[in-house]
């Protein structure tokens, strides 16, 4: 995973770079590292922990115009100072930053015989392979990378030479260009509020960062032109408030968010209706995606089968890639993705269309490599999203899912959709039954249908934020296995919402009571059975109540993150963006 970020200029660029690193510590915080350009030297400074942590490393004589960062999740190795990027080569001479995995690196170390290695990394191999190469800076970059196999979006630095040389293979790479600034980095979150241009790096192509110029080339060498892009400065452009926890803001953002997508769908018409012409065309859909996306995914696939009355599969990305389906054509197959970068999600999208089917991409960050992919874009509006934890990412894809379908349907559903972004609220958890159930440690979350869904959601977000080994499982499913786990000490949370299961979901209740588990129901209506506790959820039609219910969700995974003492914007082990395999 990782991310880079690279700055030359006039004057210090430390600060520009550190300041970048935050913003892309969604891709991994393990450890952080910068390289610079001191006399010609390279010098590095490493941390382990957030970029705080290197920050405080950093003292006031580190000082150069010529900067490459990166923070770090671990891929090769542990996670200690050692394994931090940058790396740099045997004699010094050259130091990188990569993110991306090398994935002959084994081999490539055999061949670097008699260099010294000083980590466990992949990426010390790619320093090393460039520093034995021959010819200018540009040629042996070029030389060592066609050695490479696997995926890198690298900044590296040579000794001597006031530049940063950069390249990339399928690992996102951008530049950005202003008067006596040249920036580049993983994502244009980096540095788009100082920059109105920036550059996308294709493929195997390579750029050199020079005080006042870039220069592009191709694989071959040769110079090639760019086009250049222009920032979209969105209205809701949110930068990065003095918030001290993010996931809270976030999930206190979903009403926003909703009436924000309304808007943009129903009155600016994001997607015209020429696009939703051609979609209709479709009656088969297939959707991928990974984690939360998956389960919006899940959700998108119902809407679409009830209210467009098309056929829909849905497929974690991960096991998509590598399975024996055969791609069909007239189907459209549906990628769901808040960043746009997941590498498996990616990788299904790519080989669905070298075998010729149509591409449809739901995502959250407009310039992102699985747009670049897409045949058709379903944007999602829900802004920034900080926290490791998705919520409003998630509210927003379902959302939208639920607009297309609207769209889609025979039954024009926009003035229920209206009305709903209007009256929708965040509800704050209770507190009296959060005091009551801080002490359960053994949690399941059931439901049918489409509170199955949300029921994966909320033990998702309990997972990665608490660190509670929980799990979302289809309410009927229970007495097939898992019913052997509960007991006394067990809590159930069930979802019901869905009016035509009640009956059937009071009779998971009473199977779960007879084994002496405990319940949590979350429900718009009346059940016919004593439960230990109730939250009662707004009624609004069917089809809103998973945006209703997970709301509660995962305010409850916030609170025993909270009371644990657990940072809930960056648990461990994991990273926003999950951009290997
Ligand atoms: C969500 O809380 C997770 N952090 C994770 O499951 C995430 O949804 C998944 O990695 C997919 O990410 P994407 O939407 O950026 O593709």
């Amino acid at each position: 995973m990782c991310g880079i970020c690279a700055s030359i200029g006039k004057g210090n660029q430390i600060e520009d770079v550190l300041k970048g690193l935050k913003r892309l510590e969604y891709r991994g915080y393990d450890s952080s590292g910068i390289a610079l350009l001191k006399k010609a030297k390279i010098e590095t400074i490493k941390s382990v922990g957030t970029i705080n942590r290197l920050e405080e490393k950093v003292c006031g004589n580190d000082n150069s115009n010529v900067v490459i960062g990166h923070t770090r999740w671990a891929t090769h190795g542990k996670v200690c100072k050692e394994n931090s990027h940058p790396h740099l080569s045997f004699d010094g001479s050259v130091a990188i930053v990569h993110n991306g995995i090398i994935e002959n690196f084994e081999e490539l170390k055999k061949q670097l015989d008699g260099v010294e290695f000083h980590s466990q990394t992949d990426t010390e191999v790619f320093s090393n392979l460039i520093a034995k190469e021959s010819g200018s800076s540009l040629e042996k970059l070029l030389s060592a990378s066609k050695k490479v196999q696997g995926s890198f979006a690298i900044a590296v630095l040579f000794e001597n030479e006031k530049k940063i040389y950069c390249a990339k293979r399928k690992s996102p790479l951008y530049v950005a260009i202003r008067q006596g600034q040249i920036m580049a980095a993983s994502d244009i979150s980096a540095f788009e509020d100082k920059f109105d241009f920036f550059y996308v790096l294709e493929d195997d192509e390579f750029a050199i960062l020079s005080e006042n110029k870039v220069e592009f080339f191709a694989a071959d060498c040769t110079g090639i032109e760019k086009e250049q892009k222009m920032f979209e400065k969105t209205a809701f452009f949110e930068d990065f408030p003095d918030e001290k926890c993010f996931m809270r803001k976030e999930i206190a953002e979903q009403p926003i968010v909703l009436k924000r997508t309304s808007f943009k769908y129903f009155s600016e018409k994001v997607v015209s209706d020429e696009t939703i012409s051609k979609l209709k065309k479709f009656h088969n859909f297939h959707f991928v995606a990974c984690g939360t996306a998956y389960h919006s995914a899940l959700l998108g696939a119902e809407y679409l089968q009830r209210f467009a009355k098309k056929h829909c599969e849905v497929s974690v990305a991960s096991e998509f890639r590598y399975g024996s389906q055969k791609i069909n054509k007239k189907c459209l197959y549906v990628f769901v993705s808040q960043s746009g970068e997941t590498a498996d999600t990616i990788a299904c999208a790519s080989m669905v269309k070298e075998k010729g089917a149509k591409v449809l991409c739901v995502t959250n960050v407009p310039y992102c490599t699985l747009n670049n992919l897409a045949d058709f874009i379903l944007p999602t509006f829900a802004g920034k999203e900080i926290a490791v934890a998705s919520t409003k990412a998630y509210v927003a894809q379902v959302f939208t899912m639920l607009i297309l379908a609207g769209l889609m349907s025979e039954k024009d559903l926009s003035e229920t959709l209206k009305r709903f972004v209007l009256s929708f609220q965040i509800k704050p958890f209770p507190e009296e039954i959060l005091k009551e159930i801080f002490s359960y440690s053994k949690i399941f979350f059931v439901g049918r249908g489409q509170d199955y869904v949300t029921s994966l959601e909320g033990a998702l977000k309990l997972k990665e934020i608490a660190y509670i080994n929980c799990i979302g499982i289809a309410a009927g499913e229970l007495k097939h296995g898992t019913l052997a786990l509960v007991d006394d000490k067990t809590l159930v949370v069930v979802i019901s919402t869905k009016k035509s299961m009640r009956e059937k979901i009071e009779n998971n209740i009473q199977e779960i009571k007879a084994r002496g588990g405990k319940i949590l129901l979350l429900s718009q209506f009346e059940h016919n059975v004593d439960v230990e506790y109730k939250i009662d959820l707004t009624a609004f039609d069917e089809e809103f109540m998973p945006i209703e219910s997970i709301a509660f969700l995962q305010q409850l995974a916030l609170a025993y993150a909270l009371a644990e003492g657990y940072d809930p914007d960056k648990p461990r082990n994991l990273a926003k963006s999950v951009t290997v395999e």
